[in-house]
């Protein structure tokens, strides 16, 4: 296993030309996708000692940061972590970019768009760094793990000050240092398979709902997609350190926990001294006394018989699954190396209706993936006119750098994509809203999260099975569990009214 530390301290010079390394005063090793790839047997480190050096706990005292964050649950993760190191280290968190001392950009590589997103905010940002020198500009999460994004940076972003990886983010306290005193663009991208860094401070957005990492990295390889590179591999937390963070967020009054990871059904395969899988740790999690209880993201080929008839218990655990399918033909879904067919898709979906009757299933699909055929996409629209799923993220196709689906030819025009990420949306918003229909006149059961977005004397929340509603009710009651009467459907949301009764039908 390759674990190095790559940090460059580079000038600030003119790095146009592609040979970087006299710019740096040590050896400058970009991060790399092909050694991210490796999966070696030596077993995952798990480091419960984080603290931050003295020298370094009061060195953001009266200044302020802000944290961007771009992708998936995960990095709104990490992001909390990392309020939390830099609150410990005296920092106060600001919204305003005007005020802060520190900015970083928490990004995702999954998809072009999320990257174009990043690159222009470094762009907005750079009037603000020439007129305040001493604001520290970083770069983190999964772009930072992509070599080509380091290069472009140092090539025409020479305006950031700091560039750590996914594997670094316990080393933040060290990195501010050095971005502040060295004066030099601070980069450290461990490319490597990954440890565990328990203990590790937190500051959570809001204190109603909180994720909880039961998992980290992702070994699937599916050939479009760019996690198990800028994640590292698979590994578990133990069950006893997830445990007692559910109970110590139960304990401080949380509503709803999520469980993490990229492939959460392949949660304890890798931990060697137990005999343990996500159906177990649901099992004991269930008994512990937080009202929501939900998880993301299922693989559907690891999801088991034993993990089904645990949510089956239901009680604190939700009935809502969501469960990627990518797509709706066995073909591409075997060139997308997803290891399922349409067929077993099916089957495990009806299997779990049977056994969780009220199941609510949602999903992620890509069209236009390399060579798609008419007749495949097809597959696709028949496939969740099947399942009739609740609600769906949809994405076109994006070749990403280093995965090997960005190496096959591609006769599927840009126009055809959209074409068809179009009719798949309508398609799917008829059966979102037909499902959403369904529930005019029952009672469901709400967390009240806060206001609406649109009106502030409109409260919002979610259902058991993740559906917003709007509802009038006073403001004491954000953070409680309310009935609410359903009597209007949109395609995305319900609108409801407050009542007192304790039939619930979801
Ligand atoms: N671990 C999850 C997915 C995480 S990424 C799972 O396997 O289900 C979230 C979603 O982004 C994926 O489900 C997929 O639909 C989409 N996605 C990933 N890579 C993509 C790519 N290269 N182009 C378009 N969509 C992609
Ligand atoms: Fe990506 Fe597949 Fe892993 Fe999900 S399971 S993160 S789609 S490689
Ligand atoms: Fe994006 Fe990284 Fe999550 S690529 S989707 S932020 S794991």
């Amino acid at each position: 296993m390759k674990k190095e530390t790559h940090i460059i301290d580079s000038t600030k010079q003119d790095t146009s030309e592609k040979d970087y390394s006299k710019y740096f005063q040590t050896t400058y090793q970009p991060p790399s996708l092909k050694d991210a790839k490796r999966r070696g047997k030596e077993k995952v480190q798990f480091h419960k000692d984080f603290t931050i050096d003295e020298d370094l706990q009061n060195i953001g005292v009266g200044k302020k940061f802000m944290i961007r964050t771009y992708g998936c649950q995960m990095n709104e993760h990490d992001t909390e972590v990392m309020a939390g190191i830099l609150s410990d280290m005296g920092f106060e968190s600001t919204t305003d970019t005007n005020e802060a001392d520190v900015i970083l950009l928490n990004t995702c590589a999954i998809r072009e768009n999320a990257e174009n997103k990043v690159f222009g905010e470094i762009g907005h940002l750079k009037p603000l760094k020439l007129e305040k020198p001493g604001l520290i500009l970083g770069v983190c999460g999964c772009m930072s793990q992509e070599e080509s994004v380091v290069n472009k940076i140092l090539q025409k972003h020479q305006h950031i000050d700091l560039i750590f990886g996914t594997h670094n983010i316990h080393r933040l306290p060290q990195l501010i240092k050095n971005a502040i005193f060295n004066k030099e663009m601070v980069i450290e991208v461990w490319s490597k398979e990954g440890d565990i860094v328990e203990n590790l401070p937190r500051v959570r957005k809001g204190n109603i709902k909180g994720w909880v990492n039961i998992m980290y990295g992702c070994d699937k390889f599916c050939t479009y997609c760019i996690v198990p590179y800028t994640r590292g591999k698979e590994r578990s937390r133990h069950p006893e350190d997830i445990i007692e963070e559910v109970r110590h967020l139960a304990r401080n009054g949380y509503k709803e926990i999520t469980l993490l990871g990229q492939n959460v059904n392949a949660y304890g395969k890798d931990l060697e001294e137990v005999d343990y899988g996500l159906g177990d740790l649901m099992d004991e999690i269930r008994k512990i006394d937080i009202p929501r209880v939900r998880f993301t993201t299922s693989h559907p080929r690891d999801f088991d018989d034993h993990l089904i008839d645990v949510l089956a218990k239901g009680g604190n655990l939700v009935e809502h699954i969501h469960l990627p399918v990518q797509h709706g033909s066995s073909d591409v879904l075997k060139l997308m190396a997803r290891k399922y067919s349409r067929e077993h898709y099916l089957k495990l979906v009806d299997k779990i209706k049977t056994k969780i009757p009220n199941a609510v299933f949602t999903t992620d699909i890509i069209v236009g993936f390399p060579n798609e055929t008419d007749e495949q996409f097809e597959e696709t629209l028949s496939l969740v006119k099947e399942v009739e799923y609740d609600m769906a993220f949809t994405f076109i196709y994006s070749p990403r750098d280093g995965t090997p689906a960005a190496k096959m030819e591609d006769n599927v025009p840009m126009e055809v994509k959209k074409e068809r990420l179009h009719r798949l949306n309508a398609v799917m918003n008829e059966i979102f809203l037909k499902k959403n229909k369904a529930l005019v006149g029952e009672v469901v059961e709400v967390l009240v999260e806060g206001e609406s977005k649109k009106n502030p004397d409109v409260l919002s929340g979610h259902t058991r099975t993740n559906k917003v509603v709007h509802f009038q009710a006073p403001k004491s009651m954000i953070g409680e569990l309310v009935n609410v009467k359903i009597n209007d459907a949109k395609t995305w949301s319900l609108n409801g009214e407050l009542v007192k009764t304790v039939e619930v039908s979801q």
